[in-house]
């Protein structure tokens, strides 16, 4: 998953980039100490974010996608900020209506609904949902009659690190065919929705995908369908040590080519989910074992109390690559697979292309995970290999 840099890079003459997390959980972790793996979160930093983001998005609702995380408190904090959330699960509207978050200001956006679900939601009051079938259109029909729905675009030229194409979505003529019988059930076609891919790190990777949704757009209104919603989905990207720029020179990016293409929109909806929390977050975690397969071998085993079961799920295919910080910072260092702790030997996160940790690192140390806010906690196993589910803890 290679990264190609499209030609338009307006931002990075001058805008500011994102170097560096913020350091606030990294000070708590180094002056804590802690049982098991922990991911401690600035709730203020989350807060912050959401403001710089929004202050880019302009008229654009920000939907958080809590699936990224969520924390009560971040949810909570998100509430009285006036963001709007996108759930994935009765289990997320649940959360975020126990929390205060009105009906209306939630959008069901999984693709793939439980069909009590869908029921539980109507009768919640909510009434709007994400579909890409027929088949789905038939279930909201059926169980939150009268409904607004978008139809989700099937992104296939994502330059995103973490891609979402293939399963979600369907092609332009579907996307039309679909709006007609949402309409012939009793639903109200209302817009449509795309995901550009998790962690696109340019705003320039927008215009492809921008262009392809437009196009449909258009046909879709010349066919009498009088969308008004444009939810453009998540995709904003954190700082895993590769430049990206600034959340409000992104989003500002952003919104500049989807006006180009889709001039006045009655609404449009952002979904960031790990572009809001990811650079809030840090794990602390520990060096259980280095280790060395032969003597003469170039490259050590480090074996940390984390793993792609309890946390680090995101470094599947090495595609989303963390930033470590050791108490041996500064001294040499050398080529390392770095592996979790679990009985599996897919619990692998970084072997094709090694981490570079310094030769003093031993079992026992600290190790910080960078701008570990999404996709961590909410993707750690209940307990896989007796190993309990990641530790959250908010300051
Ligand atoms: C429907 C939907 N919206 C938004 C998001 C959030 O994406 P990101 O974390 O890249 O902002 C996701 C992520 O899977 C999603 O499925």
């Amino acid at each position: 998953m290679e990264m190609t840099m499209n030609a338009n890079v307006a931002w990075a003459a001058s805008a500011p980039v994102c170097l560096s997390a913020p350091r606030r959980v990294e000070e708590f972790i180094s002056v804590s100490s802690f049982d098991r793996p922990t991911l401690v979160l600035d709730i203020d930093a989350v807060e912050t974010q959401y403001h710089a983001l929004k202050a880019g998005l302009g008229e654009a609702a920000i939907h958080y996608a809590v699936k990224a995380n969520p924390t009560r408190e971040i949810v909570e904090r998100l509430v009285a900020s006036g963001s709007h959330f996108d759930a994935a699960s009765r289990g997320e509207i649940e959360l975020c209506l126990g929390l205060g978050a009105r009906p209306e200001h939630i959008s069901f956006g999984n693709t793939v609904k439980k069909v009590s679900d869908i029921a539980f939601a109507h009768a919640a009051g909510i009434t709007l949902f994400a579909a890409d079938a027929e088949e789905e259109l038939e279930k909201i029909a059926e169980h939150a009659p009268g409904a607004e729905v978008y139809i989700r675009i099937l992104i296939e030229e994502s330059q995103a690190d973490w891609p979402l194409s293939r399963k979600f979505g369907c092609g332009g003529d579907e996307a039309i065919r679909l709006m007609g019988v949402a309409r012939d059930l009793g639903l109200a076609p209302v817009g449509i929705s795309f995901h550009v891919g998790s962690q696109t790190r340019d705003p320039a990777m927008w215009c492809t995908p921008l262009d392809a949704v437009s196009r449909i757009w258009q046909r879709a209104r010349a066919a009498g369908f009088a969308l008004d919603l444009l939810n453009i989905g998540g995709g904003f990207p954190a700082f895993y040590g590769e430049d990206i720029p600034a959340p409000t020179t992104y989003a500002t990016e952003v919104m500049r080519h989807v006006h180009a293409r889709f001039g006045a929109v009655g609404r449009i909806m952002a979904e960031p989910g790990r572009g809001l929390v990811a650079e809030a977050g840090a794990i602390a975690c520990e060096v259980l074992l280095t280790s060395k397969k032969r003597e003469d071998d170039l490259v050590r085993w480090v074996y940390l109390d984390i793993g792609k079961f309890s946390g680090l799920a995101e470094t599947m295919d090495e595609a989303i690559r963390y930033q470590f910080v050791t108490p041996h910072d500064g001294e040499a260092t050398s080529a390392c697979i770095l592996a979790g702790p679990s009985c599996d030997s897919a619990d692998v996160l970084y072997e094709k292309r090694p981490v570079q940790l310094p030769v003093g690192l031993r079992a026992g140390d600290k190790v910080i995970i960078r701008n570990c806010g999404a996709y961590t906690s909410s993707y750690s196993s209940v307990g896989f290999n007796g190993f309990p589910p990641l530790e959250v803890m908010c300051i």
